[in-house]
């Protein structure tokens, strides 16, 4: 036996014992596949587990997805962060009807060509629907094999990255690629773990270079990442007449998702330009409340402010006045939790 069909074949009996329970999994569905591996990019599978089982009940089949409106698929994405991700699925789905009648492709360099599908979630899609040996590497694939195949430089170097995929790619084996790809998924989640990994009950440790070296804490080599940036934002919550005040984003980050306003103002200056430009009194309804969001490069620090006014002055662009019911069918990030919840007890 090689050394990599002794690798495989103890992943493999140990994914037959411990394979995670999920949706997505035991289907032979691509569409499905597809979208589980788009909603698992940057997200654990605890919270993708509810998006998923909404997702497909709403459109079962691609062609259902093709068809659907572009605000209806944001509000099923709703608070899973990374939007682009939704809007690239939807432009994926109309592609796939155009080019392919409604089939994805096998081939990974054909996936590759497909809106919002890079050379991770080819693989995946290629190897777990369709049986094609091909790698998935994604984060915690890279750190298993950096620790297994003993790769001890930065992986954000390109040509030991490329040593590191070559290693994946090759240990990938013919029967069974989908399941050895998700079996290293698993094993990186749940044993070879970041930080303290669990070798005692790891399946590879006998092969593993980071566990006869004692160093696999220490791998992958990633170098320091940047510092976060704080962003303070004041956040009024201001309703008048049954109303709300909110805006769509023009900004990259979140773009088209509704917020509360924005500003890098105070109150009292809220209050004054209101007074000036629209001869509109507006006062506190509710102390300011603090919350933070943290993004992968960026934090949001806000103060939101339950405010009054009088009446509704007329919505700047990209501004629009809402009902409860109205904020209830638009699509918020997670970001707007609390001025959600402030803004629903404000309007009851
Ligand atoms: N992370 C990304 N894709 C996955 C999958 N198919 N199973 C478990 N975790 C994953």
């Amino acid at each position: 036996m090689t050394f990599s069909t002794e690798i495989s074949e103890s992943l493999l009996s140990w994914y037959d014992k411990n394979a995670r329970i999920l949706p997505w999994r035991g289907i032979r569905d691509p569409y499905k596949t597809w979208v589980s591996e788009i909603m698992l990019q940057q997200t654990r599978v605890e919270t993708v587990i509810p998006y998923f089982e909404r997702f497909i009940s709403r459109f079962p089949s691609l062609r259902d997805l093709a068809m659907a409106d572009e605000a209806e698929v944001m509000k099923l994405w709703e608070g899973l962060g990374y939007y682009s991700r939704a809007r690239n699925l939807l432009k994926g789905a109309r592609q796939i009807m155009d080019q392919y009648q409604g089939i994805l492709p096998e081939d990974p360099h054909l996936l590759r060509k497909i809106s919002g599908i890079g050379s991770y979630t080819a693989g995946a899609i290629a190897s777990i629907a369709y049986n094609v040996q091909v790698p998935a590497v994604d984060g915690n694939v890279l750190r298993v094999c950096s620790r297994l195949f003993g790769i001890r430089e930065s992986i954000h170097i390109p040509h030991v990255r490329k040593k590191l995929e070559d290693a994946a790619a090759a240990s990938v084996p013919a029967e069974r690629p989908g399941d050895y790809n998700q079996a290293l998924m698993d094993l990186g989640a749940t044993v070879c773990t970041p930080g303290t990994p669990d070798c005692g009950h790891c399946p590879l440790s006998a092969f593993c270079s980071a566990f006869s070296d004692g160093d696999a804490e220490s791998l992958p080599v990633i170098p320091g990442k940047a510092p976060q940036k704080t962003l303070r934002w004041t956040v009024p919550v201001l309703v008048s007449d049954g109303l709300a005040l909110i805006r769509c984003r023009t900004e990259t980050l979140l773009h088209g998702l509704w917020c509360f306003p924005m500003l890098d103002c105070s109150l009292e200056e809220i209050v004054s330009v209101l007074k000036k430009k629209y001869h509109l009194d507006a006062c506190p309804a509710g102390s300011a409340v603090y919350a933070r969001h943290v993004f992968t490069h960026l934090v949001w620090s806000m103060e939101i402010l339950p405010m009054k006014a009088a009446s509704c002055f007329p919505a700047p662009s990209d501004y629009l006045w809402v009902s409860a019911e109205e904020l209830d069918k638009l699509a918020f990030p997670a970001a707007m939790n609390v001025p959600l919840q402030i803004a629903r007890e404000l309007l009851k």
